[in-house]
């Protein structure tokens, strides 16, 4: 009997979007066989990604998930240039295309970008030979924070199938939303968008009609699997569509209290940054239930897994 390699087929993580089930697992197994290199109690790094430059390129803030790619991209072995958008020729009026061509000229092997603009990486995409990873567009895609969370949750529960998750908050506004609800429709979840009416669009079930939307956090608590908890994402003008945080946080806020209504298997995520006492409280974000370290951890395998797998098209298996 003769099983059939699979050969991971695209070149870019410009979104979760493109991805079919079949790719998904396997960048989700590929993480899980990257998860036992972290775990190494001495040397954590394998040379799968030695002698190929790695350009980092960060036009928004970032925290974890700036770190957790160069942390990745240490553990592959690859080189790696750090782009300080802040003094670099674009502050001089250069445009993004320019900006690509000249990185291109110095002949990268793949570009971590996160950028304000949705769907900044598919125009630098057309322009460049290098690979392009998506590490967040504007409110668009956010397609690895997506995958470790979908990695975080398979490991907990051993599958991602039939799953209940609502997600909460900034609906309207937040990339890990859209990319989440990519991926876990995609892997036969079910998801349940809960917010005040203003921050949870009706249109979003055009695009994915499988899923449910409520607007009464209680109600559905008792039946969910995961809650996954949203900042609201003030920097993006959310503050206009909310009467007031006092208001939000009665309603919408995960705490103590309210958890109680779920399961005792129920647990709870969050891509941070946190905004402690607005959408969570500290005594859920530090509680039993809560995973949101974890999705910290498994941030490195699954984004080691993400760019092993676009550097080798032909289907190589983990060194
Ligand atoms: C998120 C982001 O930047 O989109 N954070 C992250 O990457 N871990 C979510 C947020 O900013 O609220």
């Amino acid at each position: 009997m003769t099983t059939e390699r699979y050969i991971f087929p695209h070149k870019h993580l410009l979104g979760i979007e493109p991805l079919d089930s079949r790719a998904i697992t396997a960048l989700l197994d590929q993480a899980q066989a990257f998860e036992e290199v972290c775990e190494r109690p001495d040397i954590k790094i394998v040379p799968a990604l030695r002698k190929k430059l790695v350009v980092n390129l960060f036009f928004e803030n970032s925290t974890r998930t700036r770190n957790s790619f160069e942390i990745a991209q240490k553990r592959l072995s690859a080189e790696i240039v750090n782009f300080d958008a802040d003094s670099s020729s674009l502050s001089k009026g250069e445009t993004l295309v320019d900006t690509a061509l000249n990185l291109e000229a110095m002949h990268p092997d793949l570009i971590v970008m996160r950028h304000s603009a949705p769907g900044a990486h598919t125009l630098l995409s057309r322009h460049m030979k290098a690979s392009i990873v998506n590490a967040g567009d504007g409110a668009h895609e956010h397609p690895t924070q997506a995958l470790l969370d979908a990695y975080t949750l398979r490991k907990h529960f051993g599958k991602l199938e039939g799953l209940k998750v609502a997600i909460v908050g900034d609906i309207r506004n937040s990339r890990v939303v859209r990319s989440n609800l990519w991926l876990l429709t995609k892997m036969g979840a079910k998801v349940t968008l809960v917010g005040p009416p203003t921050l949870v669009p009706q249109e979003m079930k055009t695009t994915w009609p499988d899923i449910a939307i409520s607007h009464d956090l209680d109600a559905i608590l008792p039946e969910q699997d995961a809650i996954m908890m949203l900042r609201i994402q003030f920097e993006r003008g959310t503050g206009r569509y909310i009467p007031g945080q006092g208001e939000y946080i009665k309603f919408f806020q995960l705490n103590d209290q309210r958890l109680k209504r779920a399961k005792d298997t129920c647990v709870v995520l969050h891509p941070g940054p946190i905004n402690r006492g607005v959408e969570i409280t500290s005594e859920v974000a530090d509680g039993p239930r809560n995973l949101i370290l974890d999705q910290v951890t498994n941030g490195v395998p699954v984004r080691m897994a993400v760019m092993y797998l676009l550097c080798h098209p032909h289907g190589e298996q983990v060194p």
